[in-house]
């Protein structure tokens, strides 16, 4: 059991979240904003990498005129490496935020960080020592969260998408070309275009200048693939 887990992000034409940089605000238009935090209105949870926390220092609250609730946050950060001064321990939002850590973060970095408010999660780690994403969603299923955001950055789009966690995608294409820089995806092991993960129910929506791409998931099978 986990939560319906929908990634969205903003990219430029030749799919990149960032310059080489990692430069991002902004890619996309104030009315793709807008859509952004009414789609975090719309969910129980808004996630994050701790890349994205370090670099870009989200609020992640529902903001720019949107009416509606902010979201549980959570920052998924093995070692506990969040400053202490990020948004999203010090601003207030009624769900508060979780940090998502593995058993190795030290236990002076937990206390320090949980004197904040912040809950810390501390679950299994992966084959690479980061947290467990099957995990991690699993205990936020438990915690009652039904539908999950992902909002970046390429790191944790990209393992979600690896290990089959993404239900749906709502991806802002922005008119802007950057040449090098930071690719939404990274390498998901296919080798063969008839593996791809394939995009349903396709719907594109203008936003000011952008297009809003929102579409389900569908992965190529198993049995299908280990013939
Ligand atoms: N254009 C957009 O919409 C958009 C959105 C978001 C971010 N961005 C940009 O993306 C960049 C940040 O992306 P990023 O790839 O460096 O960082 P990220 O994906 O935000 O965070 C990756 C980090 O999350 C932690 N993590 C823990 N468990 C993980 C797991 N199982 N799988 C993957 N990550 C795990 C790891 O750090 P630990 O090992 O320390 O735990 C990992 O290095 C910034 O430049 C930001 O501006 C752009």
């Amino acid at each position: 059991m986990r939560p319906l887990v929908t990634v969205s992000y903003a990219q430029t034409l030749d799919g990149r979240l960032a310059t080489v940089g990692g430069s991002s605000r902004w890619i996309s238009s104030d009315d793709s904003l807008r859509f952004t935090h009414k789609l975090r209105a719309s969910h129980d949870a808004v996630i994050v990498g701790a890349g994205t926390a370090r670099r870009d220092d989200p609020e992640l609250t529902v903001r720019h005129g949107i009416e509606g609730d902010d979201p549980l946050r959570v920052v998924v950060d093995s070692s506990l490496e969040t400053p202490p001064s990020a948004k999203v321990l010090t601003l207030g939002a009624a769900k508060g935020t979780i940090l998502a850590a593995t058993e190795m973060a030290s236990d002076e970095r937990n206390d320090e960080l949980a004197a904040l408010g912040t809950k810390i999660l501390r679950l299994p780690g992966d084959s690479d020592g980061r947290v467990d994403l099957h995990s991690l969603m699993a205990e936020l299923r438990r915690f009652g969260v039904e539908t999950a955001m992902v909002e970046g950055g390429a790191t944790l789009i990209t393992s979600l998408l690896r290990e089959r966690i993404v239900d749906r995608v709502a991806v802002c294409i922005a008119p802007k070309i950057l040449g090098r820089g930071i690719e939404a995806v990274g390498d998901l092991g296919i080798h063969d275009l008839d593996r791809c993960v394939a995009l349903e129910n396709v719907s594109l929506t203008t936003y000011g200048p952008d297009i809003i791409l929102e579409a389900d998931l569908e992965y190529c099978d198993d049995a299908e693939e280990s013939e």
